[in-house]
């Protein structure tokens, strides 16, 4: 079965062509980061008319490097949440017309699990990627860490799965991109901040780690403000002295030893919780998913103390991409499971696993 799989819900704009769920024949990514970059962050409408411009030119990239035509697409499976309503709308649009035009069936994918189905990719026909050599076991645990979502999950089987904790505040890699902007760094924070923690010393600082009723459950807004905290004091001030003027006070080794103890706090936080979850619901196998799972302190520290083997996918899958809404996008359509009509699938731009 060839899955032709379409994602829009945050800067990137990708289309994939994926067969039978593990093999990648395309994976295009249109990318407005640089023009969010200037602005710090995202900026939703920017976001929006960028995904007008190139989801076609996106979709007709995917089938003509997969060398497939329409005849050959089985099924179309988009992410309809959760995102960017202005950025959801765009994939969800191309692909019910798509749906209705080529008379295909249309899958409703979210993305937040679809993160997960990178790990399921295992082989490709393009050059430059490192995959896994055999798919994940169930009952697997996975750690998603995002710039929208931090969660572990329990899956039994394919759509079968219990969500252990999530944050209740700030995700992880929002907490990367907060700190970032504090020590005066380029958006995205996370690849940012570890590319400078590789030359500082992850003691210098001592934060806190949050203390949660439900021991899976994060928080990341009590850290990100312990790092302001600090980086005034560093620098003389009080709490009063405004966030965005700290960075240019800071020395060169302050932010290096700021990036390096926060780091070390914010992936030790959530691979103890990794760890313990492992330790009381004994997965067959364990994956990370999203973008902090490009995290190579992660990487380090996860195989470090996991008492069984783990294996990683290409840190490129990890940040927004429609090969894995193709991947999970086939496991849906073999069960029937989110079946959409194409002249009515909404977006949902608040959808949880
Ligand atoms: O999964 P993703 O591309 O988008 C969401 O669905 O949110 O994740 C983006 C997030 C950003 O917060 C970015 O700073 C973070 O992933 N990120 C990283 C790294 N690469 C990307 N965080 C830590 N270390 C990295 N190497
Ligand atoms: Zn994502």
């Amino acid at each position: 079965m060839i899955v032709l799989g379409i994602e829009s819900s945050c800067d990137e704009t990708a289309a994939a062509v994926i067969q039978d769920g593990k093999i990648m024949l395309s994976n295009v990514i249109a990318s407005s980061m640089e023009l969010h970059a200037k602005y710090g962050g995202v900026i939703p409408e920017i976001a929006a008319r960028s995904h007008i411009e190139a989801i076609i030119p996106t979709i007709e990239a995917a089938l003509l490097t997969a060398q497939v035509s329409w005849s050959d697409i089985d099924t179309i499976a988009v992410t309809y949440g959760a995102g960017l309503s202005g950025s959801l709308l765009i994939g969800v649009l191309a692909a019910r017309t798509l749906a209705i035009i080529k008379k295909m069936p249309l899958y409703a994918v979210n993305h937040v699990e679809a993160h997960v189905y990178a790990n399921f990719l295992t082989d490709t026909t393009l050059d430059g990627y490192v995959l896994r050599e055999n798919p994940p076991l169930f009952p697997l645990l996975a750690l998603i860490v995002s710039g929208g979502h931090t969660q572990l999950v329990f899956f039994k089987n394919h759509g079968d799965y219990q969500i252990l904790g999530r944050t209740k505040d700030d995700a992880v890699g929002e907490a990367f991109d907060k700190v970032a902007k504090i020590i005066g760094l380029a958006y995205p924070g996370g690849p940012s901040i570890a590319n400078l923690a590789t030359t500082g010393d992850g003691e210098t600082y001592v934060f806190p780690k949050a203390r949660m009723a439900n021991p899976y459950d994060f928080s990341f807004s009590g850290l990100k403000t312990a790092v302001l905290r600090l980086a005034q004091e560093q620098i003389g001030e009080d709490f009063n002295f405004p966030s965005k003027n700290v960075a240019d006070r800071l020395s060169e080794p302050q932010k290096i030893n700021i990036a390096a103890s926060f780091q070390r706090i914010a992936i030790e936080t959530i691979v103890d919780k990794t760890i313990r979850a492992y330790s009381e619901f004994q997965p067959a196998s364990v994956v990370i998913a999203g973008g902090v799972a490009a995290n190579l302190e992660l990487r380090r520290q996860l195989t470090d103390r996991l008492p069984i083997p783990i294996d990683y996918i290409d840190p490129k899958l990890c940040t927004d991409n429609a090969a894995m809404v193709g991947a999970l996008g086939y496991f849906q359509a073999t069960a029937e499971r989110y079946k959409s009509n194409p002249y009515g699938l909404r977006i949902q731009p608040n959808l949880s696993m």
